[in-house]
């Protein structure tokens, strides 16, 4: 596992340079994970349970409801499962599921620990990484940081074939790595091959944003993506001028269960997503912006020096790995979350 998650790194600043652009262009981080339950404060908020399972890191202020007139994540948070200590920010993903051919029931995918908080020894449970990027070409390497109460989400939960953004996407590790993320490697929908080293899935948000707006009712038409390559330049529509930090997410599933060769075959693949897709095309992602004052605007000023690159980012306060993985939350919506121990 050790070795996936710095294959992972190596992938994209392999593919990054390829475009003339190194981790001088982003901030990454490892998160662990905060709680795994039936909760979606954006898309139905109150709602317990929501429609699917989620897996969810971040600020502990996470809740069934987050209402940005009386939350700020940056107050009401008390810990974060994330690397920087001013980072309350929530980022959620929907869960995988191993759908048995032979009775049908429904096991939970673990994903894989994130050895950026722990030096590799891999002892937290999930989790993510996430990705703060400025423009990878064109001259203005200027974004401007989201405002408190900002929230978005990108992909398409109805989507069961190719959409015509290739932003979400899955690729199948150890069958030959290298290339950007998303790239001709990748596929919109789930792998239809064992993956000996796991599935990584690739989720990445808009970087344009209408400078109004910081939420809408389909969580997406604030913001838009540029025209072009799946990792933005500094052009952006007139309708969405703004240039906001693009963020992306990297989720490592671990399958090394599921490998059987009877589950492939004639095109067939057994995962499934939380919300009944079992294409892969509906993969999706939300983020809730929680970073305390200007902490994130200072990290994405800081990029291109020895004060932000990649892993590195002495710009912004960092707090021991030990300490993310400590922050945990109790699940408010009880349930056996599939993975054969009940968590609460
Ligand atoms: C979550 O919301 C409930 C109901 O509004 C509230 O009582 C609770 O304190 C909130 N929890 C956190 C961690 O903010
Ligand atoms: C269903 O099948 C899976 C293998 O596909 C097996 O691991 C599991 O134990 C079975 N469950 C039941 C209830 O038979």
């Amino acid at each position: 596992m050790i070795l996936q998650t710095l294959a992972t790194t190596a992938i994209f600043l392999q593919g990054a340079a390829s475009q003339g652009a190194y981790g001088g262009d982003f901030m990454r981080f490892g998160c662990s994970q905060l709680v795994v339950e039936r909760a979606d404060p954006l898309v139905t908020p109150g709602m317990a349970p929501s429609p699917h399972m989620h897996q969810i890191v971040g600020g502990n202020s996470f809740n069934l409801t987050m209402n940005p007139s009386n939350l700020d994540p940056a107050e009401q948070s008390t810990c974060t499962s994330c690397t920087f200590s001013e980072d309350f920010s929530n980022y959620w993903t929907a869960s995988i599921y191993f759908k048995s051919p032979e009775n049908g029931t429904f096991k939970r995918v673990p994903q894989m620990a994130n050895g950026r908080l722990d030096g590799g020894k891999l002892e937290q449970d999930g989790g993510l990484t996430v990705y703060y990027m400025r423009p990878f070409s064109g001259s203005n390497k200027k974004v401007t940081s989201f405002k408190p109460g900002f929230r978005m989400l990108t992909g398409d939960p109805s989507l069961r074939k190719k959409g015509s953004w290739a932003g979400v996407c899955h690729r199948c590790m150890g069958n030959g790595e290298g290339g950007a993320p998303c790239d001709s490697r990748d596929t919109s929908e789930f792998p239809a091959k064992i993956c000996p080293n796991g599935i990584r899935a690739t989720i990445i948000f808009p970087s344009c944003w209408d400078g109004k707006n910081l939420d809408s009712p389909d969580h997406k038409s604030h913001v838009a993506f540029a025209s072009g390559s799946v990792l933005a330049g500094d052009k952006c529509p007139s309708s969405h001028p703004v240039r906001i930090p693009q963020v992306m997410y990297e989720v490592m599933y671990d399958t090394s269960q599921f490998n059987n060769p009877e589950y492939f075959k004639n095109g067939k693949q057994p995962f499934v997503y939380s919300f009944g897709d079992g294409t892969g095309h509906g993969q999706h992602g939300d983020y809730l912006f929680g970073w305390q004052g200007d902490a994130l605007q200072r990290g994405m000023d800081a990029l291109g020096t020895n004060k932000c690159a990649s892993e590195s980012c002495p710009a912004l306060i960092s707090q021991p790995g030990k300490d993310a993985i400590a922050c945990t939350k109790k699940q408010q919506v009880m349930e056996d979350i599939g993975d054969g121990c009940k968590r609460n």
